[in-house]
């Protein structure tokens, strides 16, 4: 018995050894340890042993089992190691890898989206308008009057049936009022158009972003504390804010903001950056006629108006010297703002 276990695992070593593949070791398996192999024969044989000749064959058959299947486990991880290698056999891992290009916000958009993240602080939701617009709600119902050089052809696009296209998004503080309750606390992003000649800081078609707060006492400290705070966000904590007088036809007072910009390497300068004012109540007054109710009463509400350029935001916050790249679409240029 002994001798015969002996043989067997003998045997076994000698024909695993020029195994390549796994259908070959799953053979020797069975040959040697299925339940027809020839340890389970040999163990089956056990019954025809005496008392005393048991335990040591036992034992051997143990010790023979063991020795197949760890040769069997370490033959068939050799295997697989070799595979492995040979699947990555010419690759060199430590090679960088292929960058894959990622796309980026426009820089404009990077400043579209923090302004509305800053206002949503303060509590202002977003409103719409078309940028096809009518001459009522972009200059008449805003107070602004038939000669005023605003409505100029050479500065407006008309379409020739009384459309035009929006020349600012001041158009949405009228469409917004028409559609709904006071108080009011929205801004309005959007594209705006002029005939303006094409150069380092003129584009024919800009984005603006509008704001408008109406309700009851809204003063102009409510104005400046709101419009500082904006700047302070978008342009650091002590970035200073003046405010100068100004007209627009429909906020009355008006004025003009300006920050103090700090290039470095020159004498610091104040570049405007925005128009405001309290609404003007002649505006209120038409919005009450629009609507056919007294909702918009100016006995009763104020407000205040804010408008800004998002270009010029964008050149000033990352050093873009001329209006041009944001929309020609270089991506030497734009691959930067990733
Ligand atoms: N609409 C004005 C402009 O385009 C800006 C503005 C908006 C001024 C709201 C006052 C109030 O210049």
């Amino acid at each position: 018995m002994l001798e015969e276990l002996a043989t067997i695992e003998a045997d076994a070593l000698i024909a695993l050894t020029p195994l390549e593949d796994e259908a070959s070791l799953e053979a020797f398996r069975i040959e040697y340890l299925g339940k027809k192999g020839r340890l389970t024969a040999a163990a089956a044989g056990m019954r025809h042993l005496s008392k005393e000749e048991k335990p040591a064959a036992g034992q051997k058959l143990n010790e023979v089992r063991t020795a197949i299947t760890s040769a069997l486990d370490a033959k068939a991880s050799a295997l697989q190691a070799a595979a492995d290698a040979a699947a990555v056999a010419g690759i060199d891992v430590t090679l960088p890898g292929t960058p894959i290009p990622t796309g980026a916000l426009h820089p404009i958009s990077q400043v579209l989206d923090r302004s509305i993240a800053i206002f949503r602080r303060l509590g202002f939701a977003l409103a719409t308008g078309p940028e096809i617009e009518d001459e009522f709600h972009c200059f008449d119902a805003l107070n602004t009057p038939e000669d005023h050089p605003a409505r100029n052809e050479k500065d407006t696009f008309y379409f020739g049936d009384g459309r035009l296209l929006r020349t600012h998004t001041s158009s949405v503080q009228v469409r917004t009022m028409e559609d709904q309750a006071p108080p009011v606390r929205i801004i309005a992003p959007g594209a705006a158009y002029r005939r303006d000649e094409i150069d380092a800081t003129h584009l024919s078609q800009f984005n603006q972003l509008e704001g408008l707060f109406i309700g009851e006492d809204v003063s102009l400290a409510d104005l400046k504390g709101t419009l500082e705070y904006f700047f302070r966000a978008m342009f650091g904590e002590d970035t200073e804010v003046r405010f100068r007088p100004h007209f627009f036809p429909f906020t009355e007072p008006s004025l003009e903001i300006d920050i103090k910009l700090h290039a470095a390497g020159k004498t610091a300068k104040w570049i405007e950056i925005a128009g405001c004012g309290m609404v003007d109540p002649a505006v209120l007054e038409q919005v009450c006629q629009s609507r056919g109710d007294r909702l918009y009463d100016p006995e009763k509400f104020t407000g205040f108006a804010f408008g800004m350029g998002l270009e010029r935001i964008a050149m000033i916050i990352y050093g873009i010297p001329d209006i041009r790249h944001l929309i020609e679409n270089d991506t030497r240029f734009l691959s930067q703002f990733s």
